[in-house]
């Protein structure tokens, strides 16, 4: 097979080699039940290109299925770790796609459809989460970027970019990018003021207020304010219509992360756990996380969209101007950049409307069924209104519980079924996201019993 396509004829070797290599991706996602989430073992093949000529096509595939052999897998009903579900099969083919036309976002004449799309899907997005008709957006590779491009943007529009002192404050529970993200733009070591949160892990108004009072009697400006619209480990959605008008008294930015909870706003039957969304100066949202778009897939969606390219913008004296509005170059941080928004586009039209609705309803009524099947006489349980849901022993000392949680991570994973095991609020927990379809009602049975019967001999576990 030739290493790039002709541009002359249809090449029948290409199609083979595509046909085979989809033809082993579904067998590795048709027999995903039949092994575990996590491989038996992984072994690389050679990383060295070879020294002379390079591999046949056969040996091209041998490579590739080795590598898939090592994988995790998503598809598996009893993944249930983490926001990393089994990928929309349109998505898939989405990427693929994306990969032959090897388009670039960073200029329209580089991508001079896509770049439309992008715009498109954006301004979409912002309609469904009623931002104001001069909102739009970008797309980033992940939600850690997504949140940076937010704050810089923040930062600038409170014109505090000379001033290190400056502060953002965000729940306790909100996620470890914007600390990232205040290293980076080269604020103090405490620029990242992160405020209590109530007993459902929400953010304490009181004590927000309160953050902003001894922030103006130290003389210290903040130019953001973070609500988390589901928490990374129990997905609590921040008081997000409070806290709007919180901002919107004090001139402060309002950054909404909802990489988990965004996708919930979508559907009416849904909305209301992200109630207020549309309040906020900027949101960021990861269709990667619920959604079954393929990684990586987030937006940043502004309520008015210059203000983006007026943090972004350096113009691009190597290309031509841009044809619609401003280069995506000049709308966030990346430069090239491939063109994600085609699967998160045929994604969601494979889905529909009824799709994406059974979608956030089935998650949701997972979580809620194996909430119900849970021992919380005994169990400390950590949820909110979405699909996350966290737990651990209620009466145990700290030493126990991190046993308890190595010990039942492991028994579970003997099971084939894969939680997670978050460090939180100093305690370990065992957290499980429900957002993967393939999970029935028979896994959350078993998987309830195995984390009661776990509790059985709670004082000090000890499993065969
Ligand atoms: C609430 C929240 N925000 C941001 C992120 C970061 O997203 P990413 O991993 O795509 O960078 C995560 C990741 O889990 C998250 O849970």
């Amino acid at each position: 097979m030739a290493p790039f396509a002709s541009p002359d004829h249809f090449d029948p070797q290409l199609q083979a080699f595509l046909e085979q290599a989809s033809a082993r991706l579904c067998d590795w996602l048709g027999s995903a039940s039949h092994r575990g989430p996590l491989p038996a073992l992984s072994v690389l093949p050679e990383v060295a290109p070879p020294s002379r000529h390079g591999l046949s096509s056969d040996a091209l595939l041998e490579d590739l299925q080795l590598v898939m052999e090592g994988a995790f897998q998503p598809s598996h009903p009893g993944a249930l770790a983490h926001l990393d579900p089994p990928p929309l099969t349109a998505s898939i083919a989405a990427d693929l796609i994306c990969a032959g036309l090897n388009n670039n976002l960073l200029a329209e004449e580089l991508s001079p459809g896509l770049s439309r799309l992008e715009r498109q899907i954006c301004s979409w997005f912002a309609e469904r989460f009623g931002l104001p008709f001069k909102a739009g957006g970008v797309a980033a590779s992940g939600g850690s970027l997504s949140n940076l491009m937010a704050l810089v943007v923040a930062r600038q529009q409170a014109n505090l970019q000379h001033d290190p002192q400056a502060v953002v404050l965000a729940s306790a529970d909100a996620h470890v990018s914007l600390l990232k993200a205040t290293r980076v733009m080269g604020l103090a070591a405490d620029a990242l003021q992160r405020v209590p949160v109530d007993e459902g892990g929400r953010i304490d108004l009181n004590a927000l207020e309160h953050q902003l009072k001894i922030l103006r009697s130290q003389g210290r400006r903040c130019f953001a304010v973070v609500a988390t619209a589901g928490t990374t480990v129990r997905g609590a959605v921040d008081p997000l219509a409070p806290m709007a008008a919180l901002c919107a008294r004090e001139g402060l930015w309002l950054h909404v992360d909802a990489a988990i909870g965004g996708a919930f706003a979508l559907s009416s039957s849904t909305a209301s756990a992200v109630d207020g969304l549309a309040q906020a100066d900027s949101i960021m949202v990861n269709p990667q996380k619920l959604l079954g778009i393929t990684k990586t897939s987030s937006l940043l969606l502004v309520a008015d969209r210059t203000h983006l390219e007026s943090a972004f913008s350096t113009d691009l004296p190597y290309m031509e101007p841009a044809w619609g509005e401003a280069h995506g170059g000049d709308m966030g941080l990346q430069g090239s950049r491939p063109a994600e928004v085609l699967k998160l586009w045929l994604g969601l039209r494979q889905l529909g409307e009824k799709g994406i609705e059974d979608l956030l309803d089935g998650a949701i009524q997972r979580r809620c069924y194996l909430q119900n099947q849970l021992d919380s006489t005994r169990l400390t349980i950590l949820t909110g209104p979405l699909h996350v849901l966290a737990c651990c022993p209620s009466h145990a000392a700290r030493e126990q519980v991190e046993q308890w949680s190595v010990a039942t991570r492991q028994r579970l994973l003997d099971h084939h079924l894969m939680l997670s095991r978050p460090l939180h609020q100093g305690r370990y927990f065992l957290k499980a996201v429900l957002g993967n379809p393939h999970t029935q009602s028979g896994h959350l049975d078993q998987l309830a019993a195995l984390l009661n019967q776990s509790l059985l001999n709670q004082s000090l576990p000890e499993f065969p």
